[in-house]
Parts: C-alpha cells; structure tokens; sequence
C-alpha cells in the first residue's frame, strides 16, 4: 500500500501560509494528541523554528487519548525553546480562556492596538481547527474581516483591539513517510479514496495488540495467544457476526469497525506514539 494523499488546493495554501508566517508573531498549532508527532506538519514547524516564532501546541482531541502519553507529550514540548503546549478539547466549552491566555503570555511584548499580537493557526485535517475557531470566533471576534484576496486560501480575523487570527486550511505535506501517513488515515486526517481500510486496520490492530491488548480484550471479548493483526481482524468479523454473502468472514467490514471504535474513542483513550519511539527532535 502506498498513501498519497495532496490535493492540489493544499500546495497553494502552503505557498500561502509560509508568506503568512513572515508577519505572525505567534502561530497556534493544533496537532492530535493520539499522535502528536504526525500530526505536525514539518513543513512548517521547519520554517516557523528558522523564522523563530514561538509556537503554541495544542494537543487537542486529548479526550479520546491515553492521559499517561500525552502528560508525557506535553512535558516533552514544554521543554523546547519558545514552546507552550497545553491538552486541549476544543469540543468542551471553556477551554479558550487557557488557550488566549497561553498566546498572551508567549507574546507578552505585543498585544496593544498599535502593537497587536498577529496569530496564526496550523493543523492537518480533522485535528479540530473549526471547532477551536468557532468557539474563538463566537466569543472573541470584533469585526471579521475578508482578506479578499484570500478568502479561499486564509480568512483574517480581527479579535478585539490587539489581536488578529489568521485561519489556514487543513494541510498536509507531500511525500509524507508511510507510517506517518497510516497512522493520519486511521486518525481520519486522509481522504477517504486514498487509502485501502484494511490495510490501515492491519497497521492499527498491530499497534493496539502491541500496546492496548486489555481495551482491544475488553470491547472484543478475550484474544487467542498468540494474536496477530490478521487474526484480530478475523476475530472482529467472527464476533460481530460480520459474513461475505459468499460465506467467510468480512474483513472489509471488519477493518471498518476497528477504525470507528478507534476514532469515537469506543475502544478507550489510546495514543498512537509515544515521545521515545518517534525520538522527535527537541
Ligand atoms: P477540522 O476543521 O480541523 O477539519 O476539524 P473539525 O473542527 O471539523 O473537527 C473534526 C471532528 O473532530 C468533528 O467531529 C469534531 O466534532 C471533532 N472534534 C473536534 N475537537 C474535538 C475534541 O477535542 N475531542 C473530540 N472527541 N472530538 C473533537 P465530527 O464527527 O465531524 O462531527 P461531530 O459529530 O463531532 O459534530
């Protein structure tokens, strides 16, 4: 299988993003706290540490992940230069107060109507971006004001007197390593058409065998020793009663059930990788 998955819209709105980043002084990243180091597009995160912006990293989704990886997560990024990094549900309400005091205090130097703290926010599809910009916008926003010419790339919002926002598509990154690109598929981050289900089940079911047996006993009834992804997938058709018309378990729709239970946190609160494995860079 090879993931690829860059729409032509993306490539513009990287080029324009990058020009953004010029006159940002804080950018607002919102990366999935299931796995927080795919998640992060390097394309930007390169440019914003050569530009040195500081950064805000929002580990959102942080309901549905394992609270032990990502307190470890969190210490990890809290530990860069010119890095905050909070866990985030952009769903629960109440959450912005931490977040806009979090830029405030990153950027304690501007702030002021002449001086006003110019944010932007990154993230790859489905990570929650609209929902943190809803909830901004509802609360925060003076006037919200087209950028005309480009309203379909970024959409420039003023927040009151000192603050403005510019918000960016969901992008990714072209050439994106494949382990990367299976764990954003299972995340839900990757179009659709541009992966097969099995194939990304196989993968997943190989990491929660690895690291969550006891949620995958616990929603699946007691795993066989030795337990392998194939028999997993086999396991979940024979439990759910999942049969080809043709007879023989259906793993297509197998594979369909483990992702789902995955992505609405069914399964538990899992974590896809943890600090030491990816040896992110501090
Ligand atoms: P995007 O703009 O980055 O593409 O993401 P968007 O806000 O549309 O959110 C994608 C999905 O993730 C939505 O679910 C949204 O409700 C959900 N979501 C956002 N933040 C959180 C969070 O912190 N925790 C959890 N558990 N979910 C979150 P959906 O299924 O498309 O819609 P809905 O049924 O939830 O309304």
């Amino acid at each position: 299988m090879s993931i690829n998955w860059y729409p032509g819209h993306m490539a513009t709105a990287r080029t324009k993003a990058a020009e953004t980043m010029r006159n940002t002084d804080l950018v607002i990243e919102l990366l999935d706290a299931r796995a927080p180091f795919s998640s992060c597009n390097p394309v930007f995160e390169r440019l914003r540490r050569a530009g040195k912006r500081p950064a805000l990293k929002l580990l959102n989704k942080s309901d549905l992940a394992d609270p032990e990886q990502t307190k470890r997560w969190l210490l990890h990024y809290n530990a860069q230069p010119s890095v905050q990094a909070l866990g985030l549900c952009a769903k629960k309400q109440g959450e912005l107060e931490r977040v806009l005091t979090a830029c405030r205090s990153l950027r304690s130097d501007r702030g002021a109507p002449d001086k006003p703290l110019r944010m932007m926010i990154l993230g790859i599809p489905n990570v929650g971006k609209s929902t943190l910009m809803n909830a901004i916008l509802k609360r925060h926003v003076a006037h919200v004001g087209d950028e005309p010419a480009i309203t379909k790339i970024q959409m420039f919002h003023r927040l009151g007197p000192g603050m403005s926002l510019v918000d960016t598509p969901g992008m990714l990154w072209p050439a994106m390593e494949q382990a990367t690109a299976c764990k954003l598929a299972a995340l839900h981050s990757i179009g659709r058409g541009a992966y097969d289900d099995e194939e990304v089940a196989l993968t997943l079911g190989l990491s929660l065998l690895r690291h969550y047996p006891e949620l995958l006993a616990q929603r699946f009834g007691v795993l066989p020793r030795p337990c392998d992804e194939h028999t997993l997938l086999g396991l979940i058709a024979e439990r759910r009663s999942l049969a080809r018309p043709g007879g023989g378990p259906d793993l297509a729709r197998a594979s369909i059930a483990l992702l789902n239970d995955f992505r609405t946190g069914t399964l538990g609160r899992i974590t896809l990788e943890t600090v030491d494995e990816t040896a992110a860079p501090a």
